[in-house]
């Protein structure tokens, strides 16, 4: 893989890899994404081959704001309530990493969205993400840039190390400041709101600017699918515990908060935050993963003590960590 730098000369390369059907890596303010033009079936075929994804798990697609995103979205079918929530939340949190899934337009190929009669788009806060999409002028369908069930990337170093020779580029935009998934909203025909992931925007935001509850993501009319427990998995086993203190043995340790002295390993002992930041967390949250994962250790991990606002990404993201593989 060809590590492209973030200039004018890399996004050019990279805007015709891509119009002409070609898959390469990019980065996003949460994490870096696989990319395809949206309405290239052969290329978008190859994300999914190169990731071993599912075919029942869709794609979100990239824009550059809400006017693109009507291009995937059908906005004839969508009754007032519907129209004004996208308003609203596009024009607070966009770019940014929240994800939205509408109703879509028929020519939006079957293979991105799995079939579904919806899709899901976000406009992402990255300047290279930005330029490439425009270089390109078509949205980008881009899942997460790792190998199905892993750990997202947050470097183009981690992206070089989950797809090496299967995909021929990545461009380089640094480590990525939010660290993990965007928030993945459904706005029902009505306009009521439905958590399907919870990631970077908290959901007491989305609540704050609807003036509404945001429902739990199960039971809606819109379906969730690809929503597998044991995602973001290292291939190690991780143990959850409340609070780590002592003697832990041959194992890795991966602390909440607070100073690495409370604990003794043979594996290395990596903290969150220090000061129990959820942003500071979220951004380190898959590096120290990986490096963990590295050391082929078992890791122990405490829980993120808080569920609210990026505290609910964090202890979703440690829980399917946690989860055993079918
Ligand atoms: O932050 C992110 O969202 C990153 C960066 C690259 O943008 N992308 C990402 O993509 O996390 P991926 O493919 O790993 O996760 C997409 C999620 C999946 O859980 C999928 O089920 C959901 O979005 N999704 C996509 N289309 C959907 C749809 N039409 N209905 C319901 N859920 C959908
Ligand atoms: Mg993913």
């Amino acid at each position: 893989m060809i590590v492209l730098p973030p200039d004018e000369s890399g996004i050019r390369i990279a805007a015709d890899h891509l119009l002409a059907g070609g898959i390469l890596g990019m980065p996003t303010e949460t994490v870096y994404g696989l990319a395809a033009v949206v309405w290239r079936t052969d290329a978008i075929a190859s994300v999914f081959a190169a990731k071993e994804r599912p075919l029942f798990d869709p794609l979100i697609a990239h824009v550059v704001d809400v006017e693109q995103a009507w291009t995937v979205w059908d906005r004839d079918v969508l009754e007032a309530p519907a129209r004004e929530a996208v308003e609203r939340l596009t024009a607070a949190l966009w770019p940014g990493p929240l994800t939205l899934v509408l109703p879509r337009r028929e020519a939006v190929p079957d293979l991105a969205t799995s079939g579904l009669p919806t899709a899901a788009v976000r406009s992402p806060d990255h300047p290279v993400a930005r330029s490439l999409i425009a270089a390109v002028g078509e949205p980008l369908v881009a899942p997460s840039a790792n190998r199905f069930g892993r750990v997202s990337p947050t470097t183009a170093e981690a992206v070089v190390a989950e797809l090496g020779d299967r995909v021929p580029y990545v461009l380089d935009g640094g480590p990525c400041r939010v660290g993990l998934e965007s928030t993945v909203l459904a706005i029902e025909p009505d306009g009521v709101p439905r958590l399907l992931r919870p990631g970077g925007v908290a959901a007491e935001r989305v609540a704050e600017l609807l003036g509404r509850p945001v429902r739990d993501g199960r039971g809606g009319a819109i379906e969730a699918p690809g929503q597998l427990a044991s995602h973001y998995a290292p291939s190690v086993p991780l143990t959850l515990v409340d609070r780590a203190e002592g003697e832990l043995g041959r194992v890795s340790a991966l602390l909440a908060s607070g100073s690495a002295d409370r604990v003794r390993a043979d594996g290395s002992v990596v903290v969150l935050s220090e000061g129990g930041d959820a942003a500071e967390a979220a951004r380190r949250l898959f590096a120290a993963l990986r490096e963990l994962d590295g050391a082929g250790l078992p890791i122990v991990a405490e829980r993120w003590p808080d569920r609210t606002g990026l505290g609910h990404a964090i202890a979703d993201r440690l829980e399917r960590a946690a989860a055993r593989r079918p």
